[in-house]
């Protein structure tokens, strides 16, 4: 029999209880064992009274219990759960969790204090998609040019509805939230925040690089109109919050922002709350993960999954997959220097000479414009959208600065870039 503790039984923790439930005649034959649920640990008792299970509010009861074999961590923030799964592990049990933001700031601290203790995070990224498995080791055998992840269903359900229904951004984040995707801050999800916390667990899997979120490009949808969606519409563009690891000879760009993507690329037909991540190997070339990134259910299913394995064999491969460094000399890339094509969006004073202005200062900075459509609006301001050809960041950026003090420009440029 092997026991575990449910640190955080709110959604998910209750879903994975029911899972272990409802599903014990498949789960006792794949683990080749009986597992059982023993304890939890909620905030608050007086909200759980009516709970089946043993609960109290101090995680050392659950880490210090030596009946206990796997501990599972759904208590969500870094630091906290930072300290509880560091003594579990010192306490030699395995651990399952599913706290990206845990793993964007402390994975390979945690993988050198696991050693070959099990520590399993399947449900950290895109929910219940099997996309750690896949990536860690279903494709170990290729060097992984890119992974390209709608890894945020909160932005997903967004985007999509902003294109289908021409409903404004604030009328639908409300929306969102009550469907249940939303993280509690949910600017975390409009930001960028909680798709880059998935990308750099990814990118540490494929490429062994060790960056923290502070140290890579995101954005997030917020500055998205109908406008945008209009122009994407009028060149068969999708817009998406996309993750992207992109190896480039010895560096590595790690970047979350939205983008326009042609309406014929796979990953453009995932729509609303779902997930999709798009893996190119140098062997295998692509391959495409789809499913429920987010929800009580599809997460407990990869984090009851991890339970099994490690019930099957009782230790795991290394938390990320190597344990020795994966490729040697691989870096960064700096922000500045990610080269792309662009969207710009500019509202201008509509006079003659204007449009003489601005092209002339794209032509200063290296841009080259590739499609114009100007949209005539009150009578005083016109909108002017370009696509460019390919471009570095770092030129765009000094071209909207440049943009944004001039006084013909009206409002702060819109950027999106084009995938
Ligand atoms: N807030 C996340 C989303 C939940 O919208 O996808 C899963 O991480």
């Amino acid at each position: 029999m092997i026991k575990v503790g449910v640190i955080g039984v709110g959604t998910v923790g209750s879903s994975v209880v029911k899972i272990l439930r409802d599903n014990r005649d498949v789960i006792t034959a794949r683990a080749g064992v009986e597992i059982e649920v023993k304890s939890g640990v909620v905030r608050n008792l007086e909200r759980h009274k009516n709970s089946a299970l043993v609960l109290s509010t101090n995680p050392d009861s659950i880490v210090n219990d030596p009946e206990i074999d796997i501990v599972v961590e759904l208590m969500g923030g870094v630091d906290e759960p930072f300290a509880v799964v560091k003594k579990a592990l010192l306490n030699g049990k395995a651990v399952v969790t599913a706290n990206k933001a845990l793993l964007a700031y402390h994975r390979y601290e945690l993988q050198d204090i696991a050693k070959d203790i099990a520590f399993e995070y399947e449900a950290s990224v895109a929910g219940g998609i099997p996309i750690i498995n896949a990536l860690r080791d279903g494709l170990s055998a290729n060097h992984i040019e890119s992974i390209q992840g709608i890894m945020n269903g909160t932005c997903n359900y967004m985007l999509t509805k902003m294109m289908d229904e021409g409903v404004a951004f604030d009328a639908i984040l409300q929306e969102a939230q009550e469907l249940g995707y939303a993280e509690a801050d949910p600017t975390f999800d409009i930001g960028g925040f909680d798709a880059a916390h998935k990308l750099l667990i990814l990118a540490s899997i494929a490429y062994g690089i060790d960056a923290k979120p502070e140290e890579i490009l995101i954005e997030g949808i917020e500055h998205i109109t109908q406008d945008d969606i209009a122009f994407a519409k009028e060149f068969g563009y999708a817009v998406k919050l996309l993750g992207i690891a992109k190896r480039d000879g010895d560096e590595v760009e790690l970047r979350v922002h939205a983008c326009l993507i042609s309406k014929s690329e796979m990953i453009a037909k995932i729509d609303g709350v779902m997930n999709g991540v798009s893996v190119i190997g140098d062997m295998v070339g692509e391959t495409l993960y789809y499913g429920p990134g987010a929800g009580g259910d599809a997460t407990a299913s990869a984090v009851v999954a991890n339970i099994i394995d490690i019930a099957r064999s009782g230790k795991s491969a290394p938390m990320l997959g190597f344990d020795r460094p994966l490729e040697h000399g691989l870096k960064l890339k700096a922000k500045d220097a990610i080269s792309s094509k662009y969207y710009l969006r500019l509202q201008v004073v509509d006079k003659a000479g204007v449009l003489a202005q601005i092209t002339k200062l794209f032509g200063k900075h290296n841009i080259s414009i590739e499609t114009m459509l100007q949209r005539p609006s009150d009578g005083k301001y016109a909108n002017l959208l370009f696509s460019t050809h390919i471009a570095l960041e770092r030129d765009i950026q000094n071209v909207i600065q440049a943009l944004e003090t001039m006084d013909l420009v009206n409002a702060t440029p819109t950027m999106i870039r084009i995938v």
